[in-house]
């Protein structure tokens, strides 16, 4: 598609790439989300050639990301795209959980322009800051990503293009710390050039806009729990007992539940908690049914099958 708009409009929330520490050579002993979005843009290097506008949307260690958050920042991103001049959006978030936020705003708004999100795995106060490369990368995609045919939620990290179903965290540490599993990045940014590595996804699936209307506090509450050697449903019943309307959870090998979690989930499930089993591997798709009576959870992971099945028990909206 070619796209003559070239505005890219980045949004801040917070993280790693917004971090600072006392001193240069510390990468580790930093405070996340410190600098705002408009002095990080300063540190990147030639901007990207084109028109460039900065928001602050939130400033937070990503870890501590909240529903209330995701929507403000999924109405901040429509409220953009909807912009003919935009091309793009970028945000710029803290590393821990941006595979979730990118997520949940391809469910909620399925955009036919890239919102691409970056971030940083050594605080803007080191000497060898990746924040200002990733930055740069990620306002070139959203500038260009729509006339290479690349659209949707992407992630954009050390050089590589990642679909928001796939994207993964997958080292606590390392610069090329996220992955797209078995199935592999979708391109990657060489020296300022964009480059496909893979075809084009299938089309996305429809938004669940109910999450950009509905209060957050009628958001379902929706948990996960993990299937372990020793594992009881003590912590199924807990959950149901406080409240909770769906559950996920991480099986271990083929799709596999300890019987004691399984027999609990079965009871949730029949009192009218909505359960799917996820796999707490990485790779891989469950190749057999899942626990006798659960739904799975298709291929995602069990953070992505949490957003999913919240989406699936929104009430619906106002339009
Ligand atoms: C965070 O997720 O906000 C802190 C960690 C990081 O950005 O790498």
């Amino acid at each position: 598609m070619q796209n003559s708009a070239s505005l890219v409009v980045v949004l801040g929330t917070g993280g790693t790439i917004a971090g600072t520490a006392a001193s240069s050579s510390d990468d580790r002993g930093y405070t996340a989300a410190q600098l705002s979005i408009a002095q990080l843009l300063a540190t990147v290097p030639d901007g990207v050639g084109v028109p460039v506008e900065a928001e602050q949307v939130a400033q937070v260690d990503s870890k501590d990301m909240s529903h209330a958050i995701w929507q403000a920042l999924a109405l901040r991103v429509a409220h953009h795209l909807a912009r003919t001049e935009v091309a793009g959006i970028v945000i710029s978030h803290g590393t821990d959980t941006l595979e979730e936020t990118a997520y949940f705003l391809q469910r909620v708004l399925a955009p036919v322009k890239p919102v691409v999100l970056t971030g940083a795995m050594r605080p803007a106060t080191s000497a060898q800051a990746d924040g200002p490369r990733n930055l740069r990368d990620a306002m070139l995609v959203a500038r260009h990503a729509s006339s290479v045919g690349l659209t949707g939620v992407l992630a954009v990290l050390n050089g590589v293009v990642h679909g928001a179903q796939q994207v993964r965290k997958a080292h606590p540490t390392r610069l090329d710390a996220f992955d797209s599993g078995e199935a592999g990045p979708l391109a990657a940014v060489d020296n300022g050039v964009l480059r496909y590595l893979a075809a084009p996804a299938p089309g996305p699936l429809p938004p669940v806009t109910a999450a950009l209307h509905c209060a957050v506090a009628d958001w379902p509450r929706v948990d996960i729990v993990v299937s372990h050697a020793g594992a009881s449903g003590a912590v199924v019943r807990a959950l149901c007992a406080d409240g909770v309307v769906g559950l996920v959870v991480a099986a271990t090998g083929n799709g596999t539940l300890h019987h004691e979690i399984e027999a609990a989930l079965l009871t949730a499930q029949a009192q009218g908690v909505a359960v799917r089993c996820s796999s707490r591997r990485g790779d891989g798709r469950v190749a057999q049914p899942a626990a006798k009576g659960l739904l799975e959870a298709s291929d995602l992971s069990p953070v992505k099958a949490r957003i999913e099945l919240m989406l699936g028990l929104m009430p619906p909206g106002a339009p």
